[in-house]
């Protein structure tokens, strides 16, 4: 009797990370920020200089990185690079590794072991289709591309990190692009997945939204 799953599926900046991480805290699970996997091995494969095309290599790197989780912090090889990672540059060299197979399949023991009771809420592209199948509630959350790069825009410039939101957006849709088209673990609404359109929603909504779905099936 494994713990329960709430899978999120979505694409870049549309706030997945965001709703996850509070229904978690809401219901007293465990949270599974996925995507912060392939920001480590994009950004460790770019300490290696390994290249993204090279699946072979960032395989094996991608087995040997020493991840961890710690009080919001997130440690590569003990190095704190939470903030690191969050870079658009690291994002879009994640969306480029995250193609192999061979760097895929490194990920997915890491990602069952944070099914811990009393339970999990994951995020990503593939937690409801690949990683976590059997998920309770599953979930795709999306919004426009425009209100996507918007979202994004005003969280850099409120930390002060200055953005064009034409850059943004052209990025942004890039990433969509070879999230969705990838042969491996493509973004997709997933078999009996739940759509929720965010981009009219504020974040508190969508968390409710959630917590009632995941209410309705338990
Ligand atoms: O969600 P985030 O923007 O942090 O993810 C970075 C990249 O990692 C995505 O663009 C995607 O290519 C990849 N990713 C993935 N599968 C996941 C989570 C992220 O392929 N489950």
């Amino acid at each position: 009797n494994l713990p329960p799953v709430i899978a999120i599926d979505g694409p870049t900046a549309s706030g997945k990370g965001t709703v996850a991480s509070l229904v978690a805290k809401k219901l007293g699970f465990h949270y599974l920020d996925s995507g912060a996997l392939y920001r480590l091995v994009a950004l460790g494969s770019q300490k290696a200089s390994i290249e993204p095309q090279n699946g072979p290599e960032l395989g094996i790197l991608a087995k040997k990185l020493v991840i961890s989780f710690k009080n919001g912090q997130i440690l590569l090889n003990s190095e704190d690079v939470t903030d690191a990672i969050r870079t658009e540059s690291i994002g879009l060299r994640a969306s480029a590794i995250a193609v192999h197979p061979e760097v895929r399949q490194a990920l997915v023991g890491v990602q069952h072991g944070f099914r811990v009771a009393p339970g999990l809420v994951a995020d990503g592209r593939d937690m409801a289709s690949v990683i976590f199948p059997d998920a309770v509630l599953k979930i795709f959350l999306t919004a426009t591309a425009e209100a996507r790069a918007e979202r994004r825009y005003k969280q850099l410039i409120a930390k002060g990190i200055s953005a064009k939101l034409e850059h943004l957006l052209h990025d942004l849709q890039e990433r969509d692009a070879r999230d969705s088209s990838r042969g491996t673990a493509p973004l997709l609404v997933a078999d009996g997945a739940e759509v929720l359109e965010t981009s009219e929603l504020s974040i508190d909504q969508a968390v409710k939204t959630v917590l009632d779905w995941y209410q309705s099936k338990v």
